[in-house]
């Protein structure tokens, strides 16, 4: 178990990056422990990238900690699957939910499915049902892990498997997964019979809220079924992973 707050210089951070880009995901992951358990935790949106994550944790340390962010919008087969994987691991995972006032608030204002109406709609809503709870999450935290992948989108090609929160500068974060594909993603699933979210059986390579995802048809963008009525790449981003000023209801 980690003594009091360890602080990296900016620089420090950048050698430990360069240090285990060449190093598999198991050594991040207990590098983090060793360092932070249980200052650490990884976020998990229990997609496939996060089950294998949360595989490999559990397997070095049975009481490593795991939080999600339960927007209240997400798909029937997403709370199932946190389900099974509480039972197979004999875990429990920290749900953080969006402020009841703030929800209740935008939706009167702008209706229950406002993100459909513009950018700036759909920013407020997952800044208020996922940015603002992770911030929550994060509280008492000195490093946090995520299942970023590099090739999963263009705003993500830079991702280092250990680097500084570009949006909270105090806290770590760390990539166990960055340099893999998707493919070595289902390998350790299959290999570790890891439970998955059976929405990916259906056409869906990338979950997130329901009505913010839809499965993906043959050779399109595996990301291409997440706010799929907005056509820029570039903004494909819920906030979680991106410094940027905080959308407010305000007119
Ligand atoms: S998103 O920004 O487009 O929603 P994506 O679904 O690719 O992100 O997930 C990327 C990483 O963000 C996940 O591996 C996980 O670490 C974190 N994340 C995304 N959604 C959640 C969630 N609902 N709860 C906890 N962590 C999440
Ligand atoms: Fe809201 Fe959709 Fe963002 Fe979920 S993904 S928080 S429903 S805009």
């Amino acid at each position: 178990m980690a003594g009091p707050a360890t602080v990296y210089s900016a620089e420090e951070l950048g050698m430990l990056g360069d240090y285990f880009e060449t190093r598999g995901a198991e050594a991040v992951l207990a590098w983090a422990l060793e360092r932070f358990h249980p200052r650490f935790a990884l976020s998990s949106s229990f997609g496939a990238e996060d089950v294998a994550v949360i595989d490999m944790l559990w397997r070095l340390e049975p009481k490593a900690r795991v939080v999600t962010l339960d927007t209240l919008r997400l798909p029937k087969a997403t709370y199932e699957v946190i389900e099974r994987v509480q039972d197979k691991y004999g875990i429990q995972v920290e749900v953080f939910r969006p402020e009841p006032g703030a929800v209740a608030e935008m939706v009167s204002q702008r209706g229950l499915n406002l993100m459909y109406e513009s950018i700036e709609n759909r920013k407020l809503c997952c800044h208020i049902r996922k940015v603002e709870p992770l911030e929550r999450a994060l509280l008492g935290l000195d490093a946090w892990g995520t299942g970023l992948r590099r090739d999963q989108a263009t705003t993500r090609t830079e991702v280092k498997k250990i680097e500084p929160d570009a949006a909270r500068p105090a806290k770590i974060k760390v990539n166990p997964i960055a340099d893999w594909t998707s493919g070595q993603v289902w390998d350790y699933i299959r290999k570790n019979q890891v439970p998955y979210n059976a929405l990916h059986d259906k056409g869906y390579p990338s979950i997130g809220c329901d009505p913010c995802t839809r499965a993906i048809k043959l050779g399109e963008d595996p990301r291409a079924g997440r706010w799929w009525w907005e056509l820029d790449p570039t903004q494909k981003e819920c906030g979680l992973h991106v410094a940027e000023p905080a959308p407010s209801l305000a007119p």
